[in-house]
C-alpha cells in the first residue's frame, strides 16, 4: 500500500502520512500561531496566565478524554484543540510574562523546531544526524573559544542544564577521584563544594552519583548571595578532615533565586590551588558572555574546566538546549565510557558520534537553531537580546527604588529581580496577582521571609508594563488589608 493512498478504514496509520494533510494543516498552524502572537504581543488576553487550580484543570482535561475517538479522517487532533491548548497556556509572549526562566522563543524559531521534530534524525551517532552533528561539533567549538576556553575546547548540546550539570560532575568524578569509579564503581565518600544558593539539581547530581547528602557541601554565602570565600576554605578543611575526598568546586552564573554570580576567579584560583575540577553553572547566566556590555560578572569563567549554558534561558530558543563546554574538549568523553556494539565500531574518542558524550541517546537536533543564529548573527543578535532583558530587569529596579515603601534585594546584574513591598505580606500578594493577573510574576523565599522575584524575560516588555506592575500590585496590596 503506498502511504498516500487513502484507505476507507478510519484511524488508519496510513491517512495521517499524506502530504496533503501535512500541507493543509501546516498552513492552519501558522495562522493560528501568529494570532497567538498578535494577541500576546498585543497584551490583549485580560491575564497572562489563565489561572484556575490544578483539579480544576485535571478535570477539564479528563472529562475530553471521555469523549475521544471521533477525529476526522486525516487530522491528528480534534478542531479547536490547538486553540484550546493555546487558550489555556501561559502566555510567555505577553509582555506582561516576568515569572520564571524560561526563554521567550523568537518565533521563528518555532519552524526550525517543526523541520528539525520532521527530520528527526536521532543524532546518537554520526548516521543518525550527517548535516546535525558536524553542525553541532562546528559551532560548539566556535563558542566555546568565544568563551575564552581556549584552543582545547569544546563541548556539545543536551537537553537541559540538570543534565548538563550531572554530565560534567560525571566528568570531573572520572578525571578528580581515585579510581576508576565509572569502571568499578566506588563507595569511596566523594564531596563538591559549592554555595548554599546553588540550583538545587546540582546536589540532585551528587546523589544519583551515590555520595548522598552529605556529597554536597554547601557553602555559606555573603548578604549578597555570592559564595564566601572563608567559608569556602573552611568547608573544604572540615572535609578533608572527615575524610572525605574533595573533587570539585561548582560556581554560580548566577544564582536563581537573586541572580548573584559567583566570583568565579576566586573560585578558579581557589580549584587551582586545590587541585580540583571548576565547574561553572552557568545555565541561566553564561549567556551573558556574548554581551560587552554584560559579561564582567562571568570574569574568571574562561579559567572553568566546564560551563553549562542554557540556550533556552536568556538566548530566545525554545526550551530545551543547553551547552555543555570543556576547556579541554577530551574531558567529554570522561563522563561516559560506554561499550555500544550496536552503535559503535570502537572505543575511541569519535567527536562524530555524539552520544559518546552525552548522556542521551537518541536526542533532538538541538544544534538546528544554534548553529543558525550564529552563522546568521554571531553573537550579535545573542548580545541584543541579553542587553534588553538585562536592562528591563536595571530599569524595574528604578522603578522599585523609586516608589515609596518599596525596596529591591539587590541592583541586578542579570535579567532577575528580587524586590517587596515593605511590611506587607508578599506571598499574599503574590498570590493575588496569580489569581487576577494581568501580569504574571514568581516569588523566592531569602532568609525566612518572601520576596517578589521578576524573571524578565520578554525584551518586548515596555517601561510602561513596568510601571502597570507595580501599579497592579499596590492595588492589590489595597484589596488585601
Ligand atoms: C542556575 C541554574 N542551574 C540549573 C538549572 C536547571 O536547568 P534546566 O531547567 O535547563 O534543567 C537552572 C534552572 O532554572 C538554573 O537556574
Amino acid at each position: 500500500m503506498k502511504a498516500c493512498s487513502k484507505p476507507s478504514i478510519p484511524h488508519h496509520w496510513s491517512n495521517f502520512y499524506t502530504v496533503d494533510a501535512f500541507r493543509k494543516s501546516g498552513r492552519q498552524m501558522v495562522d493560528q500561531l501568529a494570532d497567538y502572537l498578535l494577541d500576546s504581543q498585543g497584551r490583549k488576553g485580560d491575564r497572562v496566565l489563565p489561572y484556575s487550580s490544578p483539579k480544576e484543570r485535571l478535570n477539564h482535561w479528563q472529562s475530553k478524554l471521555e469523549k475521544k475517538g471521533s477525529g476526522a479522517e486525516d487530522a491528528l487532533w480534534k478542531p479547536g484543540f490547538v486553540e484550546e491548548v493555546v487558550a489555556q497556556s501561559n502566555r510567555l509572549h505577553d509582555p506582561r510574562y516576568a515569572g520564571h526562566q524560561v526563554a521567550v522563543p523568537l518565533p521563528q524559531l518555532a519552524w526550525l523546531q517543526a523541520a528539525t521534530a520532521l527530520l528527526n534524525n536521532g543524532m546518537a551517532i554520526d548516521e543518525m544526524g550527517p548535516a546535525s552533528s558536524p553542525m553541532e561539533e562546528a559551532v560548539m567549538r566556535e563558542l566555546a573559544n568565544f568563551m575564552g576556553l581556549g584552543a582545547d575546547s569544546g563541548g556539545i548540546l543536551c537537553h537541559g542544564g540538570t543534565l548538563a550539570n550531572l554530565t560534567a560532575l560525571l566528568a570531573a568524578r572520572q578525571r578528580k577521584a581515585t579510581g576508576n569509579a565509572w569502571r568499578d564503581g566506588s563507595d569511596r565518600k566523594c564531596a563538591v563544594l559549592v554555595s548554599e544558593q546553588a540550583h538545587y539539581c546540582v546536589d540532585r547530581a551528587v546523589r544519583v552519583m551515590g555520595w548522598g547528602a552529605a556529597g554536597t557541601v554547601k557553602v555559606g554565602t555573603l548578604d549578597n548571595h555570592q559564595i564566601d570565600p572563608h567559608a569556602l576554605q573552611k568547608a573544604y578543611e572540615q572535609s578533608i578532615d572527615a575524610g572525605m575526598e574533595v573533587i570539585a568546586v561548582v560556581g554560580n552564573a548566577c544564582t536563581t533565586s537573586t541572580g548573584t554570580f559567583d566570583d568565579l576567579e576566586v573560585l578558579a584560583a581557589f580549584a587551582a590551588e586545590k587541585g580540583l575540577w571548576f565547574h561553572v553553572d552557568g545555565a541561566h547566566g553564561a549567556a551573558q558572555i556574548f554581551s560587552e556590555r554584560n559579561r564582567a560578572p562571568l570574569k574568571g569563567m574562561k579559567r572553568a574546566d566546564s560551563v553549562a549554558m542554557d540556550f533556552h534561558k536568556m538566548l530566545g530558543v525554545p526550551a530545551l538546549c543547553t551547552g555543555l563546554f570543556y576547556r579541554n574538549g577530551t574531558d567529554a568523553y570522561a563522563a561516559f565510557s560506554q561499550e555500544a556494539a550496536y552503535l559503535y565500531e570502537n572505543e575511541q574518542e569519535e567527536w562524530w558520534n555524539l552520544s559518546k558524550r552525552t548522556f542521551e541517546c537518541t536526542k533532538r537536533m538541538l544544534s538546528v537553531s544554534v548553529f543558525g543564529i550564529w552563522e546568521a548573527h554571531g553573537h550579535k543578535l545573542w548580545e541584543s537580546l541579553v542587553d534588553r532583558l538585562v536592562d528591563r530587569a536595571q530599569t524595574a529596579a528604578r522603578v522599585v527604588e523609586q516608589r515609596p515603601g518599596w525596596e529591591v534585594f539587590a541592583r541586578p546584574e542579570s535579567n532577575i529581580l528580587c524586590f517587596r513591598l515593605k511590611g506587607s505580606d508578599n506571598a499574599a500578594l503574590r498570590h493575588a496577582m496569580l489569581q487576577h493577573g494581568p501580569h504574571y510574576i514568581v516569588k523566592t523565599v531569602l532568609d525566612g521571609e518572601t520576596w517578589l522575584r521578576c524573571t524578565f524575560q520578554n525584551p518586548l516588555t515596555e517601561d510602561s508594563d513596568i510601571e502597570a506592575l507595580i501599579d497592579r500590585l499596590e492595588e492589590l496590596n489595597a484589596t488585601l488589608a
